[in-house]
């Protein structure tokens, strides 16, 4: 927004086009339809004081294409609507040192000049081969996946404005959808629990290669079954019960643990939840699994490290997972067995299989 206004100071243009893509710039995310991203940019003029100008539209030739849209292409368009009108195509200095990984970059300069505005940590280099037209002013960077993880779990970050905030909470968009329906399931507490989770999950998941938007989704839900009534969680449990799941046992012995099968349920039926691995995630939440995924191993060392647990490991589990996530999968099921152990308690068979296969690792 800010290098688009210096570009109207600069070279005060009979046309600037905002062309949003087909996809989200947040990748893991689903395509957010056209006329909500639309609403959020036009929001967004608006805060930066360039909504109602006629020079400044916004174009849906990308969005609407329904495929990856390359910028050579975009800019044959543009030349094809403004024939003869020089064209300039706006990127921060950060984009510059690999432009020339983009498709067809030679054919993008043969179009267009580049406009490039300084992002700090991004000198404004010349080049031979990538020459640009420098953009007066310094250019700040939004950090878009801080932005991301904030708005994922419902905050409001000030580089967002109020307008923008408000078309996220109407469309639902950034899981607000997700949270609101939760927020209706749950209790005040466990709703708060389930953020935490879902904050400690975003901390962690670039460090170890999953999506955010995956980490924040299983973290918000892994509980949301954990206050039905006793007859809905029965009701819930996946039809096709697997035998490591020991249903009848549970039944008798420790019904709680059942919210967690429940929840991936619930997470199907009523939030169209059908990634495996986000299901998996919320069904082995309480007991752990030999041979669990990356997502799910993350959910659990979550779920008993998040801010607020009231027991001193959960800090100690938390520093250790920033650390080394595999070996606080080992200290949070060490945790967990512990306390079941000194409380007397049944022990799931599944936790107890987490522990032994950590050992036969240790010698294998
Ligand atoms: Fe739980
Ligand atoms: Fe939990």
């Amino acid at each position: 927004m800010q290098l688009a206004a210096a570009a109207l100071r600069q070279l005060a243009p009979g046309a600037l086009y905002f062309v949003p893509g087909w996809r989200t710039p947040f990748k893991d995310l689903q395509p957010v339809p056209f006329g909500a991203r639309r609403a959020m940019l036009g929001q967004a003029l608006r805060a930066a004081g360039l909504a109602g100008r006629p020079e400044v539209k916004i174009s849906s030739f990308e969005a609407g294409r329904r495929r990856v849209v390359y910028t050579y292409e975009t800019l044959e368009h543009f030349g094809r609507r403004h024939p003869g009108a020089p064209l300039y195509f706006l990127l921060g200095s950060d984009c510059l040192d690999g432009f020339r990984n983009w498709r067809r970059w030679r054919a993008i300069l043969k179009k267009a000049s580049l406009l490039a505005g300084l992002r700090p940590g991004h000198a404004l280099r010349a080049s031979v081969e990538v020459p640009f037209v420098p953009l007066r002013g310094r250019f700040p960077r939004a950090a878009s996946s801080g932005l991301r993880s904030a708005l994922f779990l419902g905050k409001k970050p000030p580089a967002v404005s109020g307008a923008v905030l408000a078309v996220i909470e109407k469309k639902g968009l950034y899981l607000a959808r997700e949270r609101r329906l939760l927020e209706r399931i749950l209790s005040p507490g466990r709703f708060g629990h389930s953020l935490a989770v879902a904050g400690l999950a975003l901390e962690l998941a670039p460090g170890l290669g999953i999506p955010p938007q995956k980490a924040a989704l299983a973290g918000l839900l892994h509980d949301c079954a954990r206050e039905l009534p006793a007859a809905r969680v029965a009701r819930l449990v996946p039809a096709k019960r697997t035998a490591a799941m020991r249903y009848k046992e549970i039944l008798e012995k420790a019904p709680v643990l059942l919210h967690a099968w429940a929840g991936a349920g619930l997470a199907r039926e009523k939030f169209g939840i059908n990634d495996r691995e986000i299901l998996e995630a919320i069904s082995l939440h309480a007991t752990g699994a030999p041979g669990m995924g990356p997502l799910a191993a993350l959910i659990y060392v979550c779920d008993l490290a998040a801010e607020g647990r009231g027991f001193r490991e959960a800090a100690l589990v938390r520093r250790l997972a920033r650390l080394d996530l595999a070996a606080a999968l080992r200290a949070a099921n060490y945790v967990k067995l512990s306390y079941a152990f000194s409380g007397g308690g049944w022990v799931h068979p599944l936790s107890v299989s987490l522990w032994n296969s950590f050992q036969e690792k240790k010698k294998g």
